[in-house]
């Protein structure tokens, strides 16, 4: 069997994960001067805290998570399986019974396993289905040894308990993150940091599991660098703070062409109003709509204006845009937001359809895109989401936040060439006789402490394999320790550019390396 990487995941390989670790380090740089934080958060959490956060009628949501049952632990969840799969046909013989009980048995044992170890609590609801599925059991051992066999009666009875199995709570449901908005504002109000000085800056790196159709600059596991203001104001002033850095982060990697857009989307009662113009007005064009527009129009319009297919776009610039439609407040709020941003010297254009896909939105929400992607060319997204805090039980909180993919900027990066060449190896040791090796090996010691990159074979080699190596690793340096070499105390080094060779001592080696590097 061969193996290789699921669909939609991929490996990040040298010389291209230096470009990845310069630009999350870019990012850690630049985040700090505006006061930002790491925080580092959980890859899995309760499924509930995105369904609340993020919204049931979502794509992620509804149909890209990553979800399992956790606590009863693997062993359960399959006990759980076979009952579930066990066919029930028209008929049943003795043998099929005894199999299903098998699977009866085995479900009960691993579930009181699971409660023994305490790795599996029981709620009410949970103690309930499990005495219907105790005396469900009781009946179908007692058909299944009465005089008469009745196929029908024994099957009614399987079907029970299927469904009392189904029904029994065998552990909490978990779900591999799908972003990391819901985590931060989950961690803020745990660790109740409303109480700390200023607002909360916070910022993470890491990958996020998204059950998308892959394809170019989209994955399974992609990774983001986001950052997050949670406190007491939604000063526009902020909004425009954050996407300044975000900007001076992408200027720092000399990123070409990367557009800002903007938007206001209300807040819940400007919005609400408007959701409800737009409705109306979309069910007026509806036959002009294709089939997931239409059921967005009762499920959540404002998806929608989100749209790329090419035959509904006349129609969709015909709609009622949301900037007519906002209260005063709102109005306010995006009007400053775009004077602050201008203050700032930050370009920017007004795409009244970005609503972004994440129900949590308040007032502001803005994407970056970038070129070189193709259709996937958002390279971040954000903004606001007032009331996410409070909405998952939390103190009033304001908060706004972006995050970048990092798949996609590192695409645009390498697209636009700029990426850099890869760090150069110092030296390569070529140590001659198995004598020599001691001495290569605490020299090398003393180089890496002064940070130069050697490569130090651990097999010895023919002293023209050895340079051979040296040449394919894309060394600047032979480091030649012969019999000689090792009597004199001095070694020998050879430019590998233009052949060039002397003999050094060891500090005068150290100074000959710093200063070759620096040429
Ligand atoms: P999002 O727009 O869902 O927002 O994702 C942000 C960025 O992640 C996207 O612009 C894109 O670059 C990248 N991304 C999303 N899905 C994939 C994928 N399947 N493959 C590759 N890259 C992808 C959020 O996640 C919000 N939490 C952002 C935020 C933070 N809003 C406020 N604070």
């Amino acid at each position: 069997m061969k193996f290789q990487a699921i669909k939609g995941v991929r490996d990040i390989l040298p010389p291209e994960s230096a470009l990845w670790n310069r630009v999350e380090q870019t990012a850690r740089d630049v985040f700090a001067t505006f006061r930002f934080a790491e925080i580092r958060l959980p890859i899995f959490e309760q499924t509930q805290l995105f369904v609340r956060s993020i919204g049931t009628d979502t794509d992620v949501v509804s149909k890209e998570m990553f979800s399992f049952d956790e606590q009863g632990g693997g062993a359960l969840l399959r006990a759980r399986e076979n009952i579930r799969n066990f066919m029930t046909q028209t008929q049943i013989d003795q043998n099929a019974v005894a199999v299903f009980r098998g699977f009866v048995d085995e479900f009960i044992k691993r579930r009181e396993e699971a409660i023994a170890q305490g790795v599996l609590e029981v709620d009410r609801d949970a103690a309930d289905f499990f005495q219907y599925l105790l005396s469900s059991v009781r009946q179908l051992d007692e058909l299944a040894t009465a005089g008469i066999w009745n196929d029908a009666e024994l099957l009614g009875i399987i079907k029970l308990i299927q469904q009392a199995t189904a029904y029994i709570r065998i552990g909490e449901g978990l779900s591999l993150r799908p972003e990391a908005t819901a985590s931060v504002a989950r961690a803020y109000i745990e660790h109740g940091m409303q109480t700390q000085a200023g607002d909360v800056k916070l910022f993470y790196i890491g990958p996020m599991f998204r059950r998308e159709r892959p394809q170019k600059g989209r994955y399974r596991q992609f990774y983001q660098i986001g950052a997050e203001v949670l406190g007491t104001s939604d000063n526009p002033r902020i909004d425009a703070e954050v996407i300044e850095m975000l900007t001076m982060f992408l200027d720092r990697l000399q990123l070409v062409g990367a557009k800002l857009a903007i938007n206001s989307i209300g807040c819940q009662d400007c919005r609400r109003a408007y959701v409800d113009t737009l409705r109306e007005a979309l069910r007026k064009v509806k036959e002009s709509l294709g089939a997931d527009s239409q059921r967005r129009i009762e499920t959540n319009p404002l998806r929608v204006l989100d749209s790329k297919l090419a035959e509904e776009q006349g129609v969709i610039e015909t709609l009622p845009r949301i900037a007519d439609h906002l209260c005063a407040d709102c109005r306010e709020h995006f009007a400053q937001l775009q004077e602050q941003l201008k203050l700032r010297g930050i370009a920017y254009e007004i795409n009244w359809r970005l609503v972004r896909g994440l129900d949590y939105y308040t007032r502001t929400t803005f994407e970056i895109t970038a070129p070189g992607l193709g259709s996937q060319d958002a390279i971040c997204g954000g903004g606001r989401y007032d009331g996410l805090v409070e909405l998952l039980g939390g103190p009033p909180t304001k908060g706004i936040g972006f995050a970048i993919g990092t798949d996609r900027l590192i695409l645009s990066l390498q697209e636009s060439k700029k990426t850099d060449a890869p760090a150069r190896l110092d030296a390569l040791f070529a140590w001659i006789g198995a004598a020599t090796y001691p001495a290569a090996a605490k020299l090398a010691a003393r180089l890496r402490q002064a940070g130069f990159r050697v490569e130090l074979p651990s097999e010895e080699m023919k002293f023209r394999k050895a340079l051979s190596l040296a040449d394919r690793l894309g060394a600047r340096h032979a480091i030649i320790i012969g019999e000689d070499e090792l009597a004199s105390g001095a070694f020998t080094i050879k430019r590998l550019a233009d052949g060039t060779q002397q003999k050094l001592g060891e500090s005068e080696l150290l100074a000959y390396l710093s200063a070759d590097r620096g040429n």
